[in-house]
């Protein structure tokens, strides 16, 4: 089978597709997301679990999906009837257009928020609300029920203005610089935070575990969720970049490279986070606004913080873009092929669907907050199918298909291992130990075990 399908589009160089793939990994996941998911499920025995699921479930899968990706040269749907035409491994791929859909949904309402700060900064900074404090405001914000409806819109079209243009010259670009650019800062704020006078509860908090919540199912399935949603994994984002790959790419070293800039990008927000949560008296279980609560403080407290607060919400929202961009190309490169549709119709379409799908989660927490199902806002409960459910159910399926549905030779020479002992561990995990974990996980959550 040839490795490159002709006339399929290209990522221009071997960075040019590590950036996007780490684009698609590095957005609000390893700021919002896992702050306040990590605040939620206790601190350090949460960053445990969620690291070793990191290394051992999360990097093997994503090896697997970038090996069918290029191996491929399809959508997450094509990429599986190629590779196994009548088989139902399959279903992995239409879970993971379902989980687009879904994701992008709420991840356009949270990018939206960011959007909103961003321009807030524009002139000093959120005021405080009338029940006072930045969490007054912010819980004024995303109550009301058209400002963050706008934001939300916004951020869709600018998603859908870069997938619309194509994979090359809209992904490509932007990560080279702004990444960079929200790395440092993270960097410098993380330095700044420490100074406030929380960081001895913070390291504690963050490293040092309260063992006894290692016996609540629940932080399991929460570290589990959180390293698929970060890395981008279970629903083909990686499998499609993949599928813009040629082979002169060397699959192993970007898998790694992209997993460790994630990870620690994602620690250092934490650092950034935490230590100003303890130093203001902010509850760490605050829920999804800490973020939004946390840094208007800590930007409160700067010289020039105003800024700063500028600097930040624009770079938050570039990241969130490039990663919302991979997300929508999920759907529209399988929408593409099955309906032949040009890219343009698919985005635009597409994107709008979304923009649609995504109003219940924002309203949900304002006027449709009396809507609640087992214990969860729409907006939640939306997260909690397609991060803890749907992402973990196809990295699964990748790995059984990876390690059981496809010949092995095969396998090890398509993901650049070859027949090396790396090579045959990651089949091991892919065959056993993924499968058997997440497996597990699963059954504790759901109280079988
Ligand atoms: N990894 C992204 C983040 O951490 O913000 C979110 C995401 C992007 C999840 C793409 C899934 C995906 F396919």
């Amino acid at each position: 089978m040839s490795d490159l399908k002709v006339g399929r589009e290209q990522w221009g160089s071997r960075l040019g597709f590590i950036l996007a793939a780490m684009g698609s990994a590095v957005g609000l996941g390893n700021i919002w997301r896992f702050a306040y998911v990590t605040g939620e499920s206790g601190g350090a025995a949460f960053l445990l679990i969620y690291i070793l699921c990191i290394l051992a479930i999360g990097v093997p899968i994503l090896m697997a999906e970038f090996t069918i990706g290029r191996r491929a040269q399809s959508d997450v749907v094509g990429s599986f009837e190629t590779l196994a035409p009548g088989k139902p491994w399959v279903l992995a791929g239409i879970l993971g257009v379902a989980s687009a859909f879904i994701i992008l949904s709420f991840y356009s309402v949270v990018a939206g928020w960011s959007l909103h700060y961003f321009v807030q900064y524009f002139t000093g900074g959120p005021s405080l609300g009338t029940e006072g404090g930045y969490g007054g405001y912010f819980g004024e914000f995303i109550t009301s029920p058209l400002q963050p409806l706008i934001w939300q819109f916004i951020f869709m079209a600018f998603t859908v203005g870069i997938v619309y243009v194509g994979v090359k010259k809209g992904i490509e670009k932007s990560n080279k610089i702004l990444m960079p650019l929200l790395a440092v800062l993270v960097i410098v704020l993380a330095g700044y935070s420490m100074t406030l006078g929380g960081t001895r509860e913070a390291l504690n908090f963050l490293f040092s575990p309260d063992w006894s919540s290692l016996r609540d199912p629940e932080v399991y399935l929460a570290a589990l969720g959180q390293a698929f949603f970060s890395l981008s994994l279970g629903m083909g984002a990686l499998i499609t970049y993949g599928s813009y790959l040629s082979k002169d790419h060397k699959l192993p070293g970007a898998a790694v490279s992209v997993a460790s800039l994630d990870t620690v990008f994602a620690i250092i927000a934490g650092l950034m986070i935490f230590p100003a949560v303890f130093a203001f008296g902010i509850a760490p279980d605050d829920g999804p606004g800490l973020v939004f609560v946390t840094l208007p403080e800590i930007f409160d407290n700067m010289t020039g913080g105003v800024l700063f607060g500028l600097a930040f919400f624009f770079l938050l929202s570039a990241a969130a873009l490039s990663s919302g961009v991979s997300l929508l190309e999920v759907a529209v490169a399988y929408f593409m092929r099955k309906f032949q549709w040009s890219r343009q119709k698919a985005a635009i379409f597409i994107g709008f669907i979304i923009f649609i799908l995504g109003i219940p989660s924002s309203l949900g927490m304002g006027i449709l907050s009396d809507v609640v199902i087992f214990g969860r806002d729409i907006f939640d409960t939306m997260d909690f199918i397609a991060s803890n459910v749907f992402l973990p159910i196809g990295g699964l399926i990748i790995a059984l298909f990876v390690g059981w549905g496809w010949n092995k030779a095969e396998v090890l020479d398509a993901s650049d291992f070859g027949n090396t002992p790396i090579g045959n561990i990651w089949i091991f995990i892919l065959r056993f130990f993924a499968p058997v974990a997440i497996f597990l996980i699963f059954l504790s959550a759901i109280g079988v075990i």
